[in-house]
């Protein structure tokens, strides 16, 4: 039976990470912690919160920490209740019940658009959401919620938008848009993936989230391979945005983190960590001490 509600996220977390190396030699750079949770999880937590309860998790090589820590721990939790370590044996309980997970080997990792088309099996013939593993957008800033709804009013599929300094545009897709009569939401004319470094025909760059028509995957069976000889998703889309309704965008402007990333990592763990009512209130003091002592360090230098 098809249906235009959106029930189901997908999760590509099968790419190589090799921004991330050595990190990410025996690990999945979804797995690196920020703060105490590994990225996946704010992930997964946030396909939860748009009401998506059936996540597909698309995974490669080093799969099995992904599935393990989603999944029971058992000698762990009796040590933990052993111990009466309440609040500990809670959270490990929590990332096993957060969802309904389901995996899915990409084999070689052709490309986003080739580990997307992985979940087509599974979703079948309904509009669906997919949330990049490494792409953390900050919880009290919601994105998907507006996405899934500008999905079920205009129909066709919805990309997530953001504004990026265009010296930074080569490092992503791009969208050519023309604006609609709501502020946060555009149609697209055109995309492009990572083009050359200064030819971007705007600073509207594409972040990790999508809610997609179904009619994706005929296209990226056949979409020739794209930048880097990888099966884009980017390229799939730009096939869509002439075919009726067509592709629309939201625009995000609040707190995303590419933990993909190490320096956008490192800010994320330092963001997330300063706002913990468990680590904030030692951990903000200290990293102010921190920056005094290296600013007095440097004017000592440059008065010397
Ligand atoms: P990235 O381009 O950031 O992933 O893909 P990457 O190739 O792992 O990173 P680097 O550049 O080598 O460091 C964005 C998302 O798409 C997934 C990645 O796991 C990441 O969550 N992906 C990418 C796949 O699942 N399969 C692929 O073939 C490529």
């Amino acid at each position: 039976m098809t249906s235009d509600r959106v029930t189901k996220a997908v999760i590509p977390a099968a790419g190589l990470g090799t921004r991330f190396l050595p990190a990410t030699k025996a690990m999945p750079k979804e797995m690196l912690p920020v703060v105490d949770k590994p990225a996946i999880q704010y992930v997964v937590e946030e396909a939860v919160a748009a009401g998506l309860n059936d996540v597909l998790m698309i995974t490669g090589r080093n799969k099995n920490a992904l599935e393990n820590h989603f999944d029971r721990a058992t000698e762990l939790e009796y040590l933990l209740e052993t111990k009466g370590d309440i609040d500990r044996l809670a959270a490990v309980h929590h990332s096993t019940d957060l969802a309904r997970m389901h995996y899915v080997r990409q084999g070689d990792p052709r490309g986003l658009g080739h580990a997307v088309l992985r979940a087509r099996m599974h979703v079948g013939d309904e509009p669906f959401a997919v949330l990049l593993g490494d792409d953390l957008i900050d919880t009290r800033d919601p994105l998907l919620e507006r996405m899934i709804g500008v999905a079920g009013a205009r129909g066709g599929s919805v990309v997530a938008l953001m504004e990026v300094d265009p010296l930074t545009a080569h490092r992503y897709g791009i969208a050519t848009v023309v604006r609609t009569r709501d502020d946060d939401v555009v149609r697209i004319t055109g995309l492009v993936e990572k083009p050359p470094l200064g030819t971007a025909p705007s600073n509207l760059a594409i972040i990790g989230r999508y809610v997609l028509d179904p009619g994706v995957f005929p296209v990226l069976e056949t979409v020739a391979p794209g930048r880097g000889g990888e099966i884009q998703l980017t390229d799939a889309l730009q096939e869509l945005v002439h075919v009726a309704p067509g592709v629309h965008g939201v625009i995000f402007r609040g707190r995303r983190y590419d933990t993909g990333d190490r320096l956008d990592y490192l800010k994320a763990v330092v963001q997330l960590a300063v706002d913990r009512s468990d680590l904030g209130p030692d951990f903000e003091p200290w990293l102010e001490e921190f920056i005094a002592a290296r600013a007095e360090l440097r004017s000592g230098r440059v008065g010397a």
